[in-house]
């Protein structure tokens, strides 16, 4: 086996720990994001997260440092250039330019038929769902380098890969970070940096209320279910963090696919 060392003296404690370790996570304040934050501060690494809402993520933090939580937050809207380079300057400061875990975590989701999307649906699902990930690793990349162990993972979707009745836009932007995954995953291993994606089903959060709480549309997603359940976000969180423990040499670019998919 070529490529990178493995250390066979290593030891599960060494393996399953986060300590020492800094994280960026996208989209902290709700659902699987917040998920993450704490999932991956339990494990020790200090990490940072942003939203849009500034209340929320005050609020988040309070509660976070009451549970112990390393965690800072800064307000940013992930499809705004400059607010994107602002975010990875402040994390550059905070961690002393090394970042070991990007989680790439911010979604967002209009659904409607084809024929009535317009371009500004277009425009906002795919700056989101994909623009801002590809910016953001690419502005994170000497960051990651940098910490000689980078780790990246993106939040996708069992859309990116089979067709579910959730819109065209969110799925071929979740398609689209599925090949970026693969695209990282191959060109930045020589940094030292491990890409992959984790692509959920349906998860109880904010985002997918409006699928869940409609009757026809939970009964369709059931019938589609063998578990017959939704996922909850700490099932996605313990993957993802999975994914960031730096002793994981085994993934070195791999698509993971969420337990409760079809
Ligand atoms: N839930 C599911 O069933 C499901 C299934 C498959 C994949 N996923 C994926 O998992 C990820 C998380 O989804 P979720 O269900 O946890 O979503 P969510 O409940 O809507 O939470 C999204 C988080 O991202 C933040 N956010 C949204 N737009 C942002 C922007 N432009 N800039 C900065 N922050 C922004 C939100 O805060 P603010 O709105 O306050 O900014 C919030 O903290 C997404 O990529 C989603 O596509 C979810």
């Amino acid at each position: 086996m070529g490529g990178a060392e493995v250390d066979s003296s290593s030891t599960p404690e060494s393996r399953w720990s986060l300590e020492g370790t800094t994280a960026l996570v996208t989209g902290g304040t709700k659902g699987i994001g917040h998920a993450i934050v704490e999932e991956l501060a339990r494990f020790g690494a200090a990490v940072h997260t942003c939203s849009r809402n500034e209340a929320e993520l005050n609020e988040c933090k309070h509660e976070w440092g009451k549970k112990g939580f390393r965690v800072t937050v800064s307000v940013c809207d992930v499809t705004s250039p400059s607010e994107r380079q602002k975010l990875i300057t402040t994390v550059s400061s905070l961690f002393d330019g090394k970042l070991n875990i990007l989680i790439n975590n911010v979604g967002t989701n209009k659904m409607k038929p084809t024929t009535e999307y317009k371009a500004e649906d277009f425009s906002l699902m795919m700056s989101t769902n994909f623009e801002s990930a590809y910016h953001l690793s690419q502005l994170s990349h000497p960051l990651l380098k940098a910490s000689s162990a980078g780790s990246i993972v993106f939040l996708s979707s069992v859309c990116s890969v089979i067709s579910v009745n959730v819109g065209s836009i969110y799925s071929a932007a979740k398609g689209a970070m599925n090949q970026l995954t693969k695209n990282l995953a191959c060109e930045w291993a020589k940094d030292n940096i491990r890409t992959n994606c984790v692509a959920p089903w349906f998860t109880t959060t904010p985002l997918a209320e409006p699928f869940l709480t409609d009757e026809n549309m939970f009964k369709a997603i059931i019938s589609r279910t063998p578990m017959g359940r939704v996922g909850e976000p700490k099932e996605v969180s313990s993957l993802v963090a999975f994914l960031s423990l730096q002793q994981n040499v085994v993934f070195p670019a791999t698509m993971s696919v969420h337990n409760t998919q079809i």
